[in-house]
């Protein structure tokens, strides 16, 4: 697609890298650090089916690797119909590194479909601040 956006052409590259030869669901994710580099990762599947992990963990963890702790924006890229929205852990994840006004761009292989916040997604979320 020539009119996606950085973020979600990010997405789309990593989905074409995914490793999913058990659910064959691939899912690519891309996030924007506060330096405003993008961080992209797939998911990757494993023959002990819970060791797999999903895209917006390999992409948090390239962020991390970099030396980048904030995300300002994400983006999350998978097939099907339904919404491809970041699961339960995924979206704890993401709140590790970015608070409810985090924009998430939820994608089909045709472009956007939706953004939502993270605070939509993880209403009432336990973080780092209630640690304190
Ligand atoms: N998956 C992701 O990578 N991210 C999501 O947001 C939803 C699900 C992956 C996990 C698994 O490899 C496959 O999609 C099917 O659940």
């Amino acid at each position: 697609m020539t009119d996606d956006s950085d973020i979600i052409a990010a997405a789309r590259a990593a989905m074409a890298r995914a490793y999913a030869p058990y659910s064959r669901f691939k899912v690519g994710a891309a996030v924007r650090g506060a330096s405003g580099r993008l961080y992209a990762g797939c998911n990757v599947e494993n023959a002990a089916y819970p060791q797999g992990w999903c895209a917006e963990a390999s992409a948090i963890a390239a962020m991390v690797m970099a030396g980048e702790t904030r995300i300002v924006e994400a983006a999350v890229m998978g097939g099907g119909d339904a919404l491809c929205t970041p699961c339960g852990g995924c979206r704890q994840k993401l709140y590790e590194f970015a608070g409810d006004e985090l924009p998430i761009h939820v994608c089909g292989p045709q472009g956007l479909r939706r953004t939502v916040t993270l605070g939509e997604l993880l209403p009432l979320a336990f973080g780092p601040e209630n640690l304190t």
